[in-house]
């Protein structure tokens, strides 16, 4: 086995598929996390991007357009299909996207407890280039009548609620009903914005319905609202275990293995009480007698054990997709990183791809990688996982400095890459294109939708295609149908 001087070998992931409700949970392991650190260049000089280059999503020029002034946009989704096909509806594309009001009195980064689901659409079948710079999508509003969410938390205390991420099943390719799996949030806070309990994060259900004539795009329904899932702090960690625990994001899928069942992931932390010191020399992961290799005791004493995210799994037990069961996690990230968001399933040549999105901010002491997309790939649902790319998980990162410290969005460190934070929450999407929305670029802050690059995908493997668009930067927004789905009815 080859590794890079100085640096532990990864953790060996045979790939080997588990029945989908099988004990047993893949690792992200602190030996592969290390990999992206092994093949980070140590001597670039401050701010530069010191990445390999085939894992770095190109630079965002920092005029970008806006989608639209009005509105912030952030985690956005696409009308998907049981295999994660793009309809277009009637001839339009359609997203949702968060939304906030940028002229509320609110910064971008108090964004979260105000986040709404939105929807945007454009005719589809139209090349980028020929599109206006910000894509051409036209605002439809919120999709959740006002309050309607807020069912769900009758007869508890919040002061605040909000709408997270999620998905937007099309539930028969030649119907208009549609099935909208979101995280409801409701915070109880005091007037300094402070948990006064922890936030309640319910992964929810509504139906309802698209149409679209000759001039635009609506919907109907998501009046009512069913909660489906919360944490149970025995597969995965709640409120009374950790306040800020992370359980969102669902994303569900039929899995051609086991045609008629339908799963979801989504993102959660190993259950268990916060701050208990328990990560196993699994969760490191290192080779026996890699001389390299950090012992359990340093692991714990830097404190890691804080940052335990999972990628969940939950399979559904009726057909209407209105009541899931937990199953174990299929990777978790223990003592490596707190948060693997927007999970998502990819299947592409009898492989299955888990990609999810993870913060730099969020990495446990010792181990270190920028914001951006990560990947697994197995022979099924469950796998033992191998993280792509040397074995470290890196998919496609922001440019940065490894060897800089990061600071926030919100205060960048003023030596690192300006581009460290210009975008985040990417999704990939058939044909290995990947949206995201801009953060931040340089000074200014986004609130929109990025330029969309291209993966190549090989095995454990992928690279950002340079020859796609501009230098490797499509179209703002560019979020292309690959499927159509014409209701003359709904016309
Ligand atoms: C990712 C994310 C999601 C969450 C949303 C909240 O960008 O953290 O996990 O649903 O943003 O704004």
């Amino acid at each position: 086995a080859q590794g890079v001087p100085g640096f532990p070998l990864p953790t060996i992931h045979t790939q080997q598929a588990y029945a989908p409700d099988a004990d047993f949970t893949s690792r992200w392991t602190r030996a592969d996390a290390m990999q992206i650190k092994a093949h980070s260049n140590p001597s670039v000089a401050a701010g530069q991007n010191s990445l390999p280059g085939q894992l770095v999503m190109p630079d965002i020029p920092e005029d970008f357009p806006l989608i639209n002034p009005d509105v912030w946009v952030w985690d956005t989704w696409t009308l998907i299909d049981k295999h994660a096909n793009q309809f277009s509806y009637n001839g339009w594309e359609v997203i949702f996207s968060l939304t906030a009001d940028p002229n509320a009195g609110y910064s971008f980064d108090e964004r979260h407890v105000h986040a709404r689901i939105g929807f945007f659409y454009r005719r589809a079948g139209i090349p980028a280039d020929k599109r206006p710079a910000n894509g051409g999508w036209i605002y439809g509003g919120h999709i959740i009548p006002e309050g309607a969410q807020e069912q769900v938390f009758a007869g508890t205390t919040y002061t605040i609620t909000a709408e997270w991420s999620g998905s937007m099943r099309l539930l028969d390719p030649n119907g208009n009903q549609v099935s909208l799996f979101y995280t409801d949030m409701a915070f109880n806070r005091n007037a300094a914005g402070q948990d006064i309990t922890p936030a309640q994060a319910v992964i929810t259900q509504s139906l309802g319905q698209i149409h679209a004539d000759f001039n635009h795009v609506w919907f109907t329904g998501f009046t009512t609202h069913t909660p489906l899932l919360r944490p149970d702090g025995v597969l995965y960690q709640n409120g009374a275990q950790n306040p800020f625990y992370n359980f969102r994001d669902p994303f569900t899928f039929e899995d051609p293995n086991h045609p008629g069942v339908n799963y979801m992931v989504f993102e959660g932390n190993t259950a268990g009480q916060l701050g208990v010191p328990n990560c196993t020399d699994a969760d490191l992961g290192y080779r026996p007698g890699d001389p390299n290799a950090e012992t359990l005791q340093q692991v714990l004493d830097s404190g890691a054990y804080y940052q335990k995210a999972t990628i969940g799994l939950a399979v559904a037990e009726d057909a209407s997709l209105s009541k899931w069961t937990f199953l174990p996690p299929l990777i978790s990230a223990n003592c490596v990183n707190d948060q693997t968001e927007r999970p998502q399933v990819y299947i592409r040549k009898d492989k299955y791809y888990i990609f999810t999105i993870s913060h730099r901010s969020t990495y446990a002491p010792g181990v270190d990688g920028p914001d951006g997309v990560y990947g697994f790939v197995g022979n099924g649902i469950r796998s033992d996982f191998q993280p792509m790319n040397y074995g470290s998980g890196l998919v496609m990162g922001n440019p940065t400095d490894l060897n800089t410290p990061a600071g926030t969005a919100f205060a960048p460190n003023p030596l690192q890459n300006p581009r460290a934070f210009q975008s985040y929450s990417h999704y990939v999407m058939p044909g290995g294109l990947v949206e995201s929305f801009i953060d931040r670029v340089e000074d200014r802050r986004g609130g929109t939708l990025s330029p969309t690059v291209r993966l190549r995908i090989r095995s454990d493997m992928s690279m950002v295609d340079l020859r796609y668009g501009n230098g490797g930067l499509g179209g703002y927004g560019d979020i292309p149908a690959n499927r159509a789905d014409i209701n003359i009815a709904g016309f």
